[in-house]
């Protein structure tokens, strides 16, 4: 599986975020679509992005009753995004359900992963208002192998949790991590956070980076700079 850069496009509008992405030249960097935009433009962003030729993660972070993610799955795998995602919270079913509903009549499919625990949630939050009590890594471990049992192609975590999720699952169990920032940019709302060469040093298969780029001065570079680090 390919290592990449994904670039979070956390913007309001379509216009802004085409205007963003103007500034990579001929590039075409993975982008993230998420909820701010795809509420925002509904799915015509996402066909706008592919259509450029954009590979896209479209992260919704469905959690529902099986049922209801399984038939919302099937409408976004006709959108052909290359990612989607799911909150491992919402049980194994959940996850089963949402992959049935992402295979296509052919079998193909767009990768499945499943949000652990949000890397902006400190132990602390863990512990004292969702009232689970156990460290934050065991809790990503056991939510990863639900993941890992009901299909998924891997999870969305910190990379400081990429090395316990492969050595439990295995190397080819994908770790999509968030939660990373440049040397010296500010870590804004992110609890647990490294930067793309430590990200590399710990094995993730993605890295997705908003801010670190979004708000850079010169967008291109922080992404060559991710790139650079995070790939060589
Ligand atoms: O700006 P920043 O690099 O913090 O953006 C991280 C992106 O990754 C945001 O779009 C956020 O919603 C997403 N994300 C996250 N933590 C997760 C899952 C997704 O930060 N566990």
């Amino acid at each position: 599986m390919g290592k990449d850069v994904i670039i979070a496009c956390d913007f309001s509008s379509g216009r802004e975020t085409i205007e963003f992405l103007e500034r990579f030249g001929e590039g075409r960097p993975y982008v993230k679509i998420g909820m701010e935009l795809f509420y925002a433009e509904g799915p015509d962003i996402v066909r706008q992005l592919k259509q450029r030729g954009h590979k896209v993660f479209l992260d919704l972070k469905l959690h529902d009753i099986p049922n209801t993610v399984g038939r919302a799955m099937k409408v976004l795998s006709g959108l052909d995004v290359d990612m989607c995602n799911v909150h491992a919270a919402g049980t194994k079913r959940m996850m089963q359900a949402a992959l049935e509903g992402l295979t296509r009549p052919d079998g193909s499919r767009p990768l499945l992963t499943a949000v652990t625990q949000l890397t902006s949630t400190s132990q602390e939050q863990l512990n004292e208002e969702l009232l689970v009590s156990r460290p934050m890594e065991e809790v990503v471990a056991s939510y990863a192998s639900l993941a890992k049992e009901a299909g998924l192609d891997g999870v969305v975590c910190s990379p400081l949790e990429s090395p316990a999720v492969h050595e439990k699952l295995g190397e080819g169990f994908l770790t999509v991590t968030p939660g990373v920032r440049l040397a010296g940019d500010a870590a804004g709302d992110q609890q647990r956070i490294t930067t793309p060469a430590r990200a590399k040093a710990l094995g993730s298969d993605y890295i997705v980076v908003g801010r670190s780029i979004t708000a850079a001065e010169d967008p291109a570079a922080a992404y060559e700079r991710c790139r650079q680090e995070f790939i060589g």
